[in-house]
C-alpha cells in the first residue's frame, strides 16, 4: 500500500514536471522556426536592395520593412517577434531588463567559446502573476552588414542613417561579432 501510494507520488512528480518543459521545448521550436523565416525574408528583402541600390538604398528596406515584416510575421504566428541589441540604432529597439541580461549572457557564451550562430536562450518568466514564454536567438554579424554596422562605412550612408538615426549606436561592429539577438515574447 505505502510502496504504491510513493509510486503514485512519483509518478505525478514526474508529470508535472516534465509536461511544461516539453511544452516549453516545442514553443522554443515554434520560435525558432519563426525566426527563421523572419530572417529568411530579411535578407532576402536586404540582399535584394543592395543589388539594386547600394546601402544607401537598402536603409529604406532596414528602416520600413524590417518592423513591417515583424509586424506581419507577429500576426501570422500568434507572437511578438522583434529585434534587439545591446547597441542599437533605433531607440525603439532597446532591450528590456530581461533581454539585456540575455544580451550579456550571449556576450559571455561567445566568449566561451561557442558557436553565435548557435547561441539561443528560451524561459517561461512571470510579469505580474502572468506566465509569458521568451525566446532570444543572437545574430551574427556578416560581412554585408558592415557596410552599415562596420567601422568603415561610407560618408554617403553615415549621412543618412545620422538624419534617420540620431541616437546610433550601431556602428563599429566587426565580422563575427553578436550584432544583436531577435526576441520573441508569447503569452501563455
Ligand atoms: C543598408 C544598411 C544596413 C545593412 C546592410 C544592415 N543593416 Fe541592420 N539596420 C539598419 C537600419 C537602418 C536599422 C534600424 C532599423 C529600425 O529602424 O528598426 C538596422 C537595425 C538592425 C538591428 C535591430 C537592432 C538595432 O540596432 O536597432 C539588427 C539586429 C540589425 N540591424 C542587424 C543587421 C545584420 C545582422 C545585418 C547583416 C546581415 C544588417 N543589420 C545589415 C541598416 C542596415
Amino acid at each position: 500500500m505505502k510502496k504504491s501510494a510513493l509510486f503514485t507520488a512519483l509518478a505525478l512528480t514526474t508529470a508535472l514536471t516534465s509536461t511544461p518543459l516539453l511544452a516549453d521545448e516545442q514553443r522554443a521550436g515554434e520560435a525558432r522556426a519563426a525566426i527563421q523565416e523572419f530572417a529568411k525574408s530579411l535578407q532576402g528583402e536586404l540582399g535584394a536592395a543592395m543589388k539594386a541600390g547600394g546601402p544607401t538604398q537598402a536603409i529604406e528596406v532596414c528602416n520600413t520593412r524590417a518592423p513591417e515584416i515583424a509586424a506581419d510575421m507577429s500576426k501570422q504566428k500568434g507572437m511578438n517577434i522583434a529585434r534587439t541589441s545591446l547597441k542599437t540604432r533605433n531607440a525603439k529597439n532597446k532591450p528590456d531588463a530581461w533581454e539585456q541580461k540575455v544580451l550579456e549572457s550571449f556576450e559571455q557564451r561567445k566568449a566561451a567559446g561557442e558557436d553565435v550562430a548557435k547561441i539561443d536562450h528560451f524561459e517561461v518568466v512571470t510579469n505580474d502573476g502572468k506566465q509569458e514564454f521568451r525566446y532570444m536567438k543572437a545574430i551574427p554579424t556578416g560581412e554585408v552588414c558592415l557596410k552599415c554596422h562596420g567601422t568603415e562605412i561610407d560618408p554617403a550612408v553615415i549621412g543618412k542613417l545620422d538624419g534617420l538615426y540620431p541616437q546610433d549606436t550601431a556602428r563599429g561592429f566587426k565580422q563575427g561579432d553578436i550584432r544583436g539577438a531577435f526576441t520573441i515574447r508569447q503569452s501563455m
